[in-house]
């Protein structure tokens, strides 16, 4: 074989493992030996909330960086996979959205064993987990604060329109919740101080029933539907564990044919952009900005700062270990702060 041929053939493996690297994988970035590798696991790709964390992720990352993103479609075991072939192509660091937040010693014991620092978020686990190792940092948001402020939207609109949402007039607010995944520390905590905020406010309540729906829109409204079949006009309120499912009962009250003015008052959490313009156009008469752009730099920086070697000191961690972003409320007076 000439030189000429040598260094020609040379070329094209060269630029066949480019291609490979670049797009084959779905990395975004370029590829040389300065470059930091992320890999972010997410736990479901048809969570809205979350595709709409991992673009605004997405949206911070430099040209020196090359994230690559799997979604492993509620399955643990496949997480674990994927966390283990992240490993095996050499991320610097993993950011985990855990599909079990109660099982993360697979995933906690691979990183350990090849020094890879993990960024858990979105899906708290509990404090024993996070502290087995000194690398483990979990990003997100006070879920108590959440149930808390929805409560207080939601006492604050009976106070105001009492007669309105007091449908029957017996002075107490006949309500359902359309609850998140089970065992979910954002579905069990919401549904629990969302409830006695409204009560400590002074507003009286009565449960008339809940679904769980799994923070899916039309897994509400199914549920929904059949609450409104078993329960007809009673219902007086709804409380949902996010916008989607508040969708989701808007959806179900649509199909059912009730007119606005007969439907219940709906709140939500996450401010997602459907869930914003629904409170803009009054479909639904509150939310709770959940700060999915904090989350996301948040998490950026401190993947980077290790990835680096460098301290993250200078996040402001909690405990070293934790950042968890306020959550504000959203209703009719402030929406249009939180629209693009
Ligand atoms: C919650 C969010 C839900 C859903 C869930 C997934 O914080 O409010 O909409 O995305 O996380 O873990």
């Amino acid at each position: 074989m000439t030189r000429s041929v040598k260094k020609r053939l040379g070329l094209m493996l060269c630029l066949i493992v480019m291609v490979f690297t670049v797009s084959g994988c779905g990395h975004k970035g370029r590829s040389n030996n300065d470059t930091i590798k992320i890999g972010v696991c997410v736990y479901d790709q048809y969570d809205t909330f979350l595709t709409q964390l991992i673009n605004s992720f997405d949206a911070e990352v430099e040209n020196d960086v090359l994230v690559e993103y799997v979604y492993a479609s509620q399955n643990q075991s496949t997480q674990n996979d994927q966390v283990q072939s992240m490993i095996e192509k050499g991320v610097d660091v993993l950011c985990v959205n855990l599909v079990d937040r109660t099982a993360p010693t697979t995933i906690i014991d691979l990183a350990r064993k090849n020094d890879v620092p993990i960024i858990f978020f979105n899906r708290e686990l509990v404090e024993e987990d996070l502290m087995q190792w000194s690398k483990l940092y979990y990003v997100g948001a006070d879920a108590y604060e959440s149930g808390t402020l929805q409560g207080e939207i939601a006492a604050k609109e009976c106070k105001k329109n009492m007669d309105k949402i007091d449908a029957n007039g017996d002075g107490v607010i006949q309500y359902v919740v359309l609850e998140g995944e089970a065992g979910h520390q954002d579905s069990i905590v919401r549904t629990e101080y969302s409830v006695n905020t409204m009560i400590e406010k002074g507003v009286s309540v009565e449960k008339v029933g809940y679904a769980i729906a799994n923070w899916n829109r039309s897994q509400a409204q199914t549920k929904m539907a059949q609450l409104i079949e078993k329960n007809g006009n009673e219902i007086e309120l709804v409380l949902a564990n996010n916008d989607d499912m508040a969708l989701g009962a808007v959806d179900a009250y649509g199909a059912a044919g009730y007119p606005a003015e007969r439907r219940p008052a709906i709140f939500g959490i996450d401010g997602t952009d459907i869930g914003l313009n629904a409170v803009a156009d009054g479909t639904i008469l509150g939310t709770v900005y959940n700060d999915k752009e904090g989350q996301a730099k948040a998490m950026y920086g401190i993947a980077v700062a290790l990835a680096k070697g460098e301290s993250v000191d200078g996040f402001g961690l909690t405990d070293g270990k934790y950042i968890r972003l306020p959550y504000t409320i959203v209703d009719s007076s402030n929406v249009d702060e939180f629209l693009k």
